[in-house]
């Protein structure tokens, strides 16, 4: 068995080598889709506001063959715990997956939790065995998502013909685009567009609650992502009356600017039909571009069921890359 041992997210040493064998062993995934280093290492060891993280190792010796990352919401979904289960694909079929999967889910119970979520990627060279893997632990589908991914270079002709489209149906509606911290005058109904997400995008069996973005939770957000390097190019979409009514947002760390992600991009159901969705991302895109030229590729990923989401994707060029595969499983 394993020896599961903590990993002290402050010595960079340790953290160092729980990276190490969190990327090799999705070797199986295009590797630009992987956060490098450089991007994920401040993240890893700064718990996000309302969250916390847990990352041990399964050490044979003094070899971590197989790593995990906990995520246990504290404000929503006070049941749910997000996991990561990964093994060095040097130590595989030899039981280190199920010993980080029962340890997980010993912490999860510990801890109040009744239901694991997990993600599972399928790329064109397979996935690493985790449909497997989650299948004959119990776990079941919940979700499917589509792995998406622009080349900004190659994309960026396309874009005036799609502002075009967007100016002539934008009507009254406007947008606004902010690095980093929204602006105070739209931050109260930012928030509240923002606590609608979760019952707005299709998730499947996820059964995910909202979260309440409260002015200080969405300040105390913006701190975070600043503090660990992360540049936000927020757009935000604005009714006549002042409220923002859609929005969407892309991150990129300015360690390693190479490449960016979206976060959530949504419009409220009573403002649909005014391409309002692709003037945001339209918005957010270009002010990516022309603060980070060398960043190359934005990766997104939403349901496969999400028709109007994929239409505005495949516009501005976005391609599959992957399948995301969400396994859950109630304890
Ligand atoms: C999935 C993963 C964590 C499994 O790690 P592991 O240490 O090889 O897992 P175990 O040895 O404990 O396997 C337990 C059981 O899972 C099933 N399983 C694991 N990998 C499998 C594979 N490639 N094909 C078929 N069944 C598999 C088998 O039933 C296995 O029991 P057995 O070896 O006695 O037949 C590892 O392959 C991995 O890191 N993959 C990439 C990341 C990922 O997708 N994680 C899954 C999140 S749920």
């Amino acid at each position: 068995m394993p020896e599961i041992r903590d990993v002290d997210t402050s010595d960079e040493a340790q953290l160092r080598e729980w990276y190490d064998v969190w990327r090799a062993g999705q070797s199986h995934r295009r590797p630009d889709l992987i956060p490098s280093w450089e991007a994920a290492g401040r993240a890893l060891a700064t718990d996000p506001p309302g969250f916390e993280l847990q990352l041990f190792g399964a050490f044979d010796g003094s070899t971590c063959a197989g790593v995990s990352l906990l995520n246990l919401p504290l404000d929503d979904n006070p049941t749910v715990v997000y996991a990561d289960v990964i093994v060095h694909p040097d130590h595989r079929r030899q039981g280190v997956g199920s010993a980080v999967l029962e340890e997980l889910e010993r912490r999860s119970v510990a801890r109040g939790r009744e239901r694991v979520l997990t993600e599972v990627f399928r790329a064109t060279r397979g996935d690493g065995g985790g449909s497997a893997f989650a299948e004959a632990k119990g776990y079941v589908e919940a979700n499917r998502e589509g792995v998406k991914a622009v080349d900004l270079a190659a994309a960026e002709p396309r874009w005036p013909a799609l502002e075009d489209q967007v100016a002539a149906s934008l009507g009254d509606y406007r947008v606004v685009t902010w690095r980093d911290r929204c602006p105070d005058e739209y931050v109260d109904s930012f928030g509240a567009a923002l606590s609608r997400v979760m019952s707005l995008i299709p998730q499947g069996d996820l059964d995910l609650e909202d979260r309440d973005w409260t002015v200080e939770r969405v300040r105390a957000a913006e701190q975070r992502r600043v503090r660990i390097g992360l540049a936000t190019f927020e757009s935000a979409a604005v009714a006549p009356d002042g409220d923002v009514i859609g929005l969407t947002g892309v991150r990129v760390s300015t360690h390693d600017p190479r490449t960016a992600h979206i976060g959530v991009t949504m419009v409220l159901p009573e403002h649909r039909g005014h391409r309002l969705g692709l003037a945001t991302k339209l918005a957010s895109h270009r002010a990516l571009r022309a603060a980070f030229p060398e960043c190359h590729l934005v990766t997104t990923s939403n349901a496969e069921v999400n028709a109007h989401m994929n239409a505005i994707n495949e516009a501005m060029g976005y391609q599959m890359e992957e399948t995301l595969v969400e396994y859950h499983k109630r304890l």
